[in-house]
Order: C-alpha cells, then sequence, then structure tokens
C-alpha cells in the first residue's frame, strides 16, 4: 500500500517525506485555504513546491463544477508538472471530464466518492485514483472500512485499474484497516502516520535497554 499526506502544510509534507516512507501528496480546496493559499497565481506556485519536495503523485483539485471549466482548469493544472493528478469531483461532469483526462493522458483522482456505484462510474471513466472518505462515513454511522472492502472486492472481481485511495483518514488505525481491506493508497494526515509508531512497550523496551546498555 502506498502512503500519501493529506495536507498542503510545506513543513508536514517535509516531515513526512523525510521518513523516507512517502509516495505522494494529496490537497484539496479546504487543506488549501487553510495554509492561506490565495489567488490563481499562489495555488499553482504551492503545487509546483510541492511537486519539487516530494517525487510522486500530488493531487491539485479544480475548483470548477462543469465540463469545459473542468478540463480548462485541470489542463493548468496538469502543466504545472509531470507527477500532477487532477483531482475531479465524483458529478455528472466530473465523470465526462475524467473520461477526457483518461483520453489525453492525464492522471485523474476522482474525490468525494461514498459509494460503490460512484466507484464503478469512475472505473469506467478510467480513473487513475478512487478516493473515498473513510472518515466521513463513519461520522455518518456506517463504516467507510466495509466501502473499501467493497470497493476493492469489485475492482478485483472486473478486473479495473483503478486504485483504492482511501481518504479522509481520521487515525492510525484507520491506516491498518485500510490495508487489510485492499486499499492500493492511503492518504493520511502526519499525524495518523507519526501514531502508527507509536506504542507503550515499545517505549519501555527501549529505556529498558538504553539502562542496561550502560552495564556492558
Ligand atoms: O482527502 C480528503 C480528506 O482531506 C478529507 O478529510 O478529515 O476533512 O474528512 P476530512
Amino acid at each position: 500500500m502506498k502512503f500519501f499526506i493529506d495536507t498542503a502544510n510545506l513543513a508536514q509534507i517535509k516531515e513526512a517525506n523525510d521518513l523516507g516512507i512517502l509516495d505522494g501528496v494529496t490537497t484539496n480546496p479546504s487543506l488549501m485555504a487553510k495554509e492561506g493559499i490565495k489567488g490563481n497565481e499562489a495555488i499553482l506556485n504551492h503545487y509546483k513546491t510541492i511537486c519539487d519536495l516530494v517525487d510522486g503523485d500530488i493531487s491539485a483539485e479544480v475548483l470548477s463544477v462543469t465540463y469545459d471549466e473542468i478540463i480548462e482548469e485541470g489542463k493548468i493544472l496538469a502543466a504545472i508538472h509531470p507527477n500532477i493528478v487532477v483531482k475531479v469531483p465524483m458529478i455528472k461532469d466530473g465523470i465526462k471530464a475524467i473520461k477526457w483526462f483518461t483520453d489525453n493522458g492525464i492522471k485523474t483522482n476522482c474525490t468525494l466518492v461514498f459509494s460503490a456505484g460512484q466507484a464503478i462510474l469512475a472505473a469506467k471513466a478510467g480513473a487513475t485514483y478512487l478516493s473515498p472518505f473513510i472518515g466521513r462515513i463513519d461520522d455518518t454511522n456506517w463504516d467507510g472500512i466495509e466501502l473499501i472492502a467493497q470497493i476493492a472486492n469489485i475492482y478485483g472481481t472486473q478486473g479495473f485499474d483503478t486504485q483504492i485511495l482511501a481518504a479522509s483518514i481520521r487515525t492510525p488505525l484507520h491506516i491498518v484497516r485500510c490495508a487489510e481491506a485492499g486499499a492500493d493508497v492511503c492518504t493520511c494526515p502526519l499525524d495518523s502516520i507519526l501514531g502508527l509508531l507509536k506504542h507503550p512497550l515499545t517505549d519501555i523496551g527501549l529505556a529498558k535497554f538504553i539502562e542496561d546498555a550502560k552495564k556492558m
């Protein structure tokens, strides 16, 4: 399973990249706004900076919701760097645009996915990545991990190439369960990635080894 970081914060991207386990980055308008990135030029420059920091797929989300505008915006985003993946919302015009991007050699990430039916449509359109939002499904009292398993089963059975990119990850346990359920990629906040490191017995064991090493 590939690890992406889900943020537009450059310090966090750098910290995760320095671990040596990072395969890419995802962003969205909320994450960009959180970093105070405003205006077209600043947005494009920010994506370019991320591409220079990380050697992997970088999702840049379109802000348009109509077919022609999604295509125009996606072309501009894709021209920033060969690693840019155009992130497109799961709407009718979005599916049409994903098919156009696929036919024209531009990678896509279909976002805001909450059902297996949506996953089938995105795969039919040739999406490179599919982003089911695990945490937001859990928020509605349904099981986000079950959706990952269902889509993994459908894609495996049908031979779809679209990679399942589990998003809206909130905890380290989400990452482990996505790996079990068959996600191809997990995009996570830095806290959840670092949370995978933690176990109290590791800390206790290391403290004892350090203490005993002094007696050697
Ligand atoms: O990639 C989508 C993700 O950022 C959404 O996460 O926590 O806002 O549901 P969240």
